[in-house]
């Protein structure tokens, strides 16, 4: 599938966009902020200089047959903006092997003033119009803005879950005006203890409010997708949720609140390992046996390059190794998309 170089906004574009995106592939994140690239390159201790962060993801993104798996891949400000070592700048890269282009548009959480201690609201909205405007000039066809809500005794209070959900739905609603799939990125941190009841719980009211808003400010559900996380026990919980019930509370929390208009839901791995996320979301399109009125896909970050960057360490001799990492962890995220993942896949 080729992207859409033409000027023309049509309604029809940015359906048709959300529905590649996850129609039996998944998303590649490799938006990771400076202060985040920073955090996995420094445990195989690689500098993040802009050459080190351009031959790593360009490694990513000249993975040859990802475009089997991978639907597109979500890009950095700075990425965006890069080439790869043959002068193609990466969005043309990719659009050219049918991988449709995205792109980060916020710009990180800050202390939510007022809020309670720890809570968080994400900036970005200021100048988000004109910056859209340039990224699609740029070859982007889909955004990303993230936010997020730790669960804690008093957490998250309604005035964060709120004031979230405002520019979550003014963010779509900008996206969409400017001929962009936006995909509504609210995350419910899994640090904690919590039980898997207390993210269930925090999860639907955290949706509720998004989709209520994403109501009220117009967005037409059928040009976004919703990226969330799975309902799973807090990280540090004694008694952690198996894989089945994962599955089962996930997809009773999405019935209760998402509506069926929406396309389709990619899950973040949110420091799952690797197995576990894709064990995860094979679980969840095996019960939904196909009877789901969304699709329900991958937009990992850490889950599809974990073993890649181990691989890598930075060495331009292990470019092939980290490639094939990437194209393994792809491959198993697309069968778990389709409900054919076995463990035994893992080889
Ligand atoms: P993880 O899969 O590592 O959680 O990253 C996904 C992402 O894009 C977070 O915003």
């Amino acid at each position: 599938m080729s992207v859409d170089r033409s000027s023309t906004v049509g309604t029809a574009s940015l359906e048709e966009t959300a529905l590649a995106l996850v129609r039996g592939k998944g998303i590649l994140a490799a938006d990771e902020s400076m202060g985040t690239i920073k955090k996995r390159f420094d445990p195989i201790g690689v500098e993040s200089t802009e050459e080190n962060r351009r031959s790593y993801r360009g490694m990513l993104f000249e993975a040859e047959g990802a475009e089997e798996f991978v639907s597109g891949v979500i890009l950095f400000d700075e990425t965006i903006r890069q080439k790869d070592s043959e002068g193609t700048p990466f969005p043309e890269l990719l659009a050219g092997k049918g991988i449709i282009p995205g792109i980060k548009v916020d710009k990180g959480t800050k202390p939510l003033a007022g809020g309670e201690a720890g809570e968080k609201i994400t900036e970005g909205l200021d100048g988000l119009r004109p910056r859209l405007a340039e990224y699609r000039s740029l070859g982007a066809r889909f955004a990303k803005l993230r936010t997020v809500y730790s669960i804690g005794d008093d957490l998250p209070s309604d005035y964060c879950v709120e004031a979230n959900s405002h520019v979550q739905a003014y963010y779509a609603a900008l996206c969409v005006e400017q001929g962009i799939v936006p995909i509504v990125e609210p995350e419910v941190l899994m640090d904690g203890d919590h039980s898997i009841d207390g993210c269930y719980d925090t999860t639907l009211r955290v949706l509720t409010s998004v989709f209520s808003r994403l109501a009220l400010y117009r967005v037409p559900l059928p040009q976004i997708l919703l990226k969330t996380n799975m309902i799973l026990s807090g990280a540090d919980a004694s008694e952690r949720a198996e894989v089945e019930e994962v599955a089962k509370r996930t997809l009773e929390c999405f019935h209760e609140v998402l509506p069926p208009e929406l396309p389709g839901v990619v899950f973040l791995s949110g420091g799952q390992s690797e197995e576990e996320a894709t064990a995860h979301l094979n679980a969840i399109n095996r019960q939904a046996g196909g009877e789901a009125p969304w699709h329900l896909s991958f937009s990992y970050g850490r889950a599809l390059q974990a073993s890649a960057l181990e691989a890598w360490r930075g060495s331009a001799a292990n470019l092939s190794a980290g490639q094939e990492a990437y194209l393994h962890r792809a491959k198993l995220n697309a069968a778990a998309v389709h409900g054919s993942y076995s463990p035994e896949m893992e080889g």
